[in-house]
């Protein structure tokens, strides 16, 4: 699994979204760097890291980062995802709670997809199979993921036509296979911090309202933000994380 390591002090994992890699933190790596050590995986099939021939399974993701985290002797941590990356989050404290010190979600959702959510990944799976991402994916993908293309629009698009078709389709089949994690976080004690754009387009604020209810966490909007705070208001971003993080 291919990763950044950069800083000092209490660990921080970052799980990117889909279909990104572990370059959407670079706008606020320096900011979280000045915090936080922060390490920053690509996901199985995305960035750097290959897919490997296991079953599409956001389970297996969250394997491979315990298995990152043996690597580096890093008994816990805080771990922190963002959409897909909030998904894997909530497969690792499923599998492995013990390694997780506090918790930190950015726009992703407790629940299960719905049938008709289901479907539509497994039609962007079989199509990126046959024509790979580009434009096709970001065409789509764009305009409800960004609130302001010329923040960040760009950026995100190119880290989107970067990955491979067959990881982009293994990723939304194992999205769409994923687990409801509404009793795993009800279940456990967790110290959570709850971030979300206020006009994401694809989870609307009520979805992060029931994570922050979960997990009794606190919940901090973002005001004019859309799905990808990181990556289209960093500086926000930053200033609803690092009180959190410099506490801990
Ligand atoms: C993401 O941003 O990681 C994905 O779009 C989330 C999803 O499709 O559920």
């Amino acid at each position: 699994m291919h990763y950044t390591d950069t800083g000092s002090g209490t660990p921080l994992i970052l799980l990117h979204g889909f279909p990104l890699d572990s370059r959407m933190w670079d706008g606020a790596r320096t900011g979280l760097v000045d915090h936080v050590r922060l390490i920053t995986p690509d996901q199985r099939g995305f960035g750097r890291t290959p897919l490997g021939d296991d079953a599409p399974s956001l389970e297996t993701v969250a394997r491979d980062v315990v298995g990152l985290l043996d690597e580096l002797g890093l008994e816990r941590v805080l771990l922190g995802g963002c959409s897909m990356g909030g998904y894997v989050a909530m497969a690792l404290l499923r599998a492995a709670p013990e390694r997780v010190s506090g918790l930190l979600l950015i726009d992703t959702k407790a629940v299960a997809d719905t049938d008709e959510a289901r479907a539509n990944r497994h039609a962007v799976a079989e199509r990126a199979e046959r024509d790979g991402v580009a434009p096709w994916l970001a065409d789509a993908m764009l305009p409800v993921l960004v609130t302001d293309p010329a923040r960040g629009g760009a950026a995100v698009r190119e880290l989107m036509e970067a990955q491979d078709g067959a990881s982009v389709a293994w990723a939304s089949r194992a999205m769409a296979a994923r687990l409801d994690s509404r009793e795993t976080l009800r279940a456990l004690e967790l110290d959570a911090l709850v971030v979300h754009g206020e006009l994401d387009g694809l989870m609307p604020v009520a979805l992060a309202e029931e994570l922050a209810e979960l997990t009794a966490g606190e919940l901090r909007v973002l005001p004019g933000t859309g799905h990808l705070p990181p990556m289209e208001t960093p500086d926000a971003f930053l200033a609803a994380v690092t009180p959190w993080l410099a506490a801990r």
